[in-house]
């Protein structure tokens, strides 16, 4: 069953508002299909951290080790979502260091077989289907990543942010790398407007980095 906090219902009331205008309900069933499509095709394995592409843990931009390794010492076994998680690359890397003190979710649009692999394997837990302004949480987490991944190809980001800090744990981070929503302003907009008595900004998108993290108070 998923739970609904005010933050998740009034975001999902947002979206279903938006998608009673038939073109643009017909425009994220298209964006839904075309992602399904290419998560069929694609096994995203390329996303490897390299010095062109420096995502992840090793990246400049954050250190996602370290946010887990901030998480377990505070909580001790943590649950990491990553929304958009591709081939779930990241979980591989910290499954080998952190092992059972992590359980990794990882949120899709479409069925990917590498993620299921690394299910087998015990890198991934739980896999979810879902569309990172549609899906509804049924649990809380205590870091959620999205690099590269939902949050920057959803056609509604400001919803699916809101559903991501509804789904945190209180102490939680989003880790959020969605270079050009942020460049656009919409999630610049919504992270200044952010209540600093609910929620401390740990990481401001700024000219040299993308990335945002922010902590759940
Ligand atoms: C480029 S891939 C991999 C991203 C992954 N974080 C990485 O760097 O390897 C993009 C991922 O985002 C997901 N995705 C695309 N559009 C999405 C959406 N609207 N909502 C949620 N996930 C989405 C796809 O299912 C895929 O898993």
């Amino acid at each position: 069953m998923p739970f609904l906090n005010r933050r998740i219902r009034s975001a999902h009331n947002r979206l279903a508002k938006a998608l009673k205008e038939p073109e643009t309900k017909e425009r994220f069933r298209r964006l839904i299909l075309n992602a399904k499509e290419q998560d069929r095709t694609r096994c995203w394995d390329h996303s490897r951290p390299t010095k062109e592409h420096p995502t992840f843990l090793k990246g400049p931009q954050g250190n996602i080790t370290d946010l887990v390794r901030i998480q377990i010492k505070q909580f001790g076994k943590i649950r990491i979502l990553d929304l958009g998680a591709g081939g779930g690359l990241v979980f591989d890397e910290l499954h080998s260091e952190f092992g059972a003190k992590i359980e990794s979710t990882a949120l899709t649009t479409g069925q990917i077989p590498v993620l299921e692999t690394r299910q087998r394997t015990g890198a991934i837990q739980k896999i979810i289907i879902g569309e990172a302004a549609a899906w509804l949480p049924k649990e809380k987490y205590h870091l959620i990543i999205s690099s590269g991944g939902g949050l920057y190809f959803t056609m509604f980001p400001e919803i699916a942010f809101a559903k991501t800090l509804g789904a945190l744990e209180r102490g939680g981070l989003p880790y959020i790398q969605p270079a050009h929503n942020i460049e656009t302003g919409s999630f610049r907009k919504i992270i200044l407007g952010l209540n600093r008595k609910k929620y401390q900004i740990v990481k401001f998108p700024g000219p040299k980095s993308d990335v945002a993290i922010i902590r759940k108070l």
